[in-house]
């Protein structure tokens, strides 16, 4: 969260004092002009929010008719929710390498391909953006399905399109620590008319039979789903937030290039797959060795983290994945279905050793929007420090 404010309070005020707080209403209508503003800004035909972004992602592969039999591709390093929305879609979830982008490795992905592969999911990590023209490319050749994850990235672009709107969905999520936040949320992107039916029913199944209206010619059939809907709050809150995305993403993106610019001479960065559309939140420094990294990571006034120290965004943390319990009940369990058998889950801590190196010789600086030029020099000159 960066930003945050009268404006909010403001907006709660209005949803408080209509007493409308839930989401179907005749009166304000928060969360129907929110979805709709989030269309025009986002650049696709429907969104929906939800109440997380793991609740989206979930979404989004039931709207792809994806479940029991099926492998979706994830990145090694994302938050252990990118794999868990497959084991709750019944799937299973296969572990490919990143790149020195730190996002999903285009060729890994395509080894990692089976029959049984129905989606890869590219994470926009720390805001990131993935290789979206070499991950589609893959897709296409194998005729299978883009889910973004887009959690990390709200608001970002690759060559332009919005981050989640790239692929055949996306992943936004507003929880606290994200780019713009209601204290929890998500949304759902895509341009599917057949995906959006499938991913509304099943995020919000019994309202929709029961509150009339909501979808206009719905035709896949009603199933029982869960119920992620949101709430006039979090609506009003987001709608306010919306407003003031580009304002924090050019502050970040223009103190993230001043930090660069000042280090050009004295350090590595990592690649880009789009640094014009790249969120700006991360200066993600790049070493030659983890004992490296570690010493710039801990010198005065540098505040560095190193990917691989943030324990649920690295593979080798994610327990109940490794260790396959996909839920509580046996027979609930992806891992234990028969449908499941012969896929791909055959997980191991050093089956990705190519991001475990990346992560441990890179260090991340988190990049304010609000720093001042002198808040720069004093962040670029405790870098250099650290290299004397
Ligand atoms: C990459 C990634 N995917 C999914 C999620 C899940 O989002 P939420 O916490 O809104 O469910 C997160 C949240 O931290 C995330 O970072």
């Amino acid at each position: 969260m960066y930003r945050i404010g009268m404006e909010e309070i403001e907006a709660l005020k209005r949803v408080v004092e209509s007493r409308d707080l839930f989401k179907i209403n005749s009166g304000l209508r928060e969360t129907y002009h929110c979805e709709q503003e989030m269309r025009e800004k986002f650049g696709c035909d429907y969104a929906v929010l939800m109440t997380s972004g793991a609740a989206a992602l979930t979404a989004g592969l039931v709207g792809m008719g994806i479940g029991p039999g099926d492998e979706v591709i994830v990145p090694a390093y994302t938050y252990i929710a990118s794999a868990m929305a497959v084991l709750a879609a019944g799937a299973i979830p296969v572990i490919a390498e990143i790149d020195e982008t730190l996002t999903l490795d285009p060729e890994d992905a395509g080894k990692k391909i089976s029959r049984y592969t129905k989606a890869i999911m590219p994470v926009h990590i720390q805001g990131f953006p993935c290789d979206m023209e070499r991950l589609g490319a893959v897709a296409a050749r194998h005729g299978i399905q883009i889910l973004e994850d887009a959690s990390q990235a709200d608001g970002g672009s690759y060559r332009g399109r919005r981050l989640g709107a790239v692929g055949d969905a996306g992943a936004l999520s507003f929880n606290q620590f994200k780019i713009i936040t209601a204290g929890e949320g998500g949304a759902l992107l895509t341009s599917s008319r057949q995906l959006f039916e499938r991913a509304f029913i099943y995020h919000d199944s019994s309202a929709v039979a029961f509150f009339g209206g909501q979808l206009d010619d719905i035709s896949e059939p009603q199933f029982c789903g869960n119920e992620y809907r949101t709430n006039e709050l979090a609506a009003a809150v987001l709608r306010e937030q919306l407003k003031k995305l580009d304002g924090i993403l050019a502050d970040l993106r223009r103190n993230k290039k001043a930090l660069m610019t000042a280090l050009a001479d004295d350090f590595n960065f990592i690649p880009s797959n789009d640094i014009e559309g790249d969120c700006g939140t991360t200066a993600a420094f790049a070493f030659g060795s983890e004992s490296e990294a570690r010493r710039f990571a801990v010198a005065d006034g540098v505040k560095g983290t190193l990917p691989i120290d943030t324990g649920k965004h690295v593979y080798t943390h994610w327990t109940p994945v490794l260790e396959k319990r996909g839920a509580l009940h046996p027979l609930a369990d992806p891992f234990k279905m028969e449908a499941n058998k012969n896929l791909n889950h055959r997980y191991a801590a050093d089956m990705c050793p190519k991001t475990l190196d990346i992560l441990s010789r890179t260090v991340y600086i988190g990049v304010n929007p609000d720093w001042t030029p002198a808040d720069i020099d004093k962040v670029a000159a405790a870098c250099r420090a650290a290299l004397r």
